[in-house]
């Protein structure tokens, strides 16, 4: 499902996935080697990404932004909030069942095209979806996976603000596994989001 806010901090603007983001993102997601810490897939054709897009805006339970360099007006990736807890589209009596725990969902599935890596797109970007999901939707906590090889998510991961979560297993061994942030966490380490701007599209 597409989100409902968008937001804007200095040149970077994130807003919901358009139809004309995919066949960029289909290139990155078929380039083996760049794609190597996504879920595993077999090459995706136009028509197959086209109906991802379709089946992705019934999915109440993902919500992927499109991130744009405002400077240069173009589209320099992607990435999401998804798994929400309690579920959103689970009705109000399983809404109910788990209400004593604070909502909270993950940060991730995030995708910069390779000719963007390394200006700090990714962390920007996911600041500002995080700064969306605790300041309007209402989440308290969120939770990331990040493959232990995988350097520049992992570093990416912490200048958001995420620290090691030991609690759940770890599927990964070393510097990978499973991290977590609360909202007053995240308030206080990014100050600047006071005066992030928002707004519903
Ligand atoms: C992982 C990914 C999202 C990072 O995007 P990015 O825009 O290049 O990341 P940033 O520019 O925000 O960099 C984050 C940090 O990693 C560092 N970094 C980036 N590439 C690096 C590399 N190849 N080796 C080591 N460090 C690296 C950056 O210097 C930065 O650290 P700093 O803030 O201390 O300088 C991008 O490489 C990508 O899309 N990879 C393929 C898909 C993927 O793995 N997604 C993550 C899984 S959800």
């Amino acid at each position: 499902m597409n989100p409902e806010y968008a937001a804007h901090q200095g040149r970077l603007r994130i807003r919901p996935l358009e139809r004309g983001d995919l066949e960029p993102l289909r290139l990155a997601r078929n380039d083996a080697v760049y794609a190597r810490f996504l879920t595993p897939m077999p090459e995706v054709s136009a028509e197959q990404q086209r109906a991802w897009y379709e089946a992705y805006l019934e999915d109440g339970d993902v919500l992927i932004w499109g991130i744009e360099d405002e400077a240069r007006g173009v589209f320099v990736g992607a990435t999401a909030l998804f798994r929400f807890r309690p579920k959103r589209s689970g009705g109000a009596a399983a809404a109910r069942a788990s209400s004593k725990k604070p909502p909270c969902c993950e940060a991730g599935k995030t995708l910069i095209l390779p000719g963007e890596a390394g200006r700090g797109f990714a962390t920007r970007g996911k600041i500002l979806t995080m700064a969306i999901g605790f300041k309007v939707l209402g989440m308290e906590k969120m939770d990331t996976h990040v493959e232990a090889e995988n350097i520049a998510s992992l570093r990416s991961t912490q200048r958001c603000g995420f620290t090691a979560d030991p609690r759940p297993p770890k599927k990964t061994g070393g510097k990978g596994g499973y991290f977590t942030i609360t909202k007053a966490e995240f308030l206080k380490l990014h100050p600047q989001l006071r005066d992030v701007a928002i707004w519903k599209v």
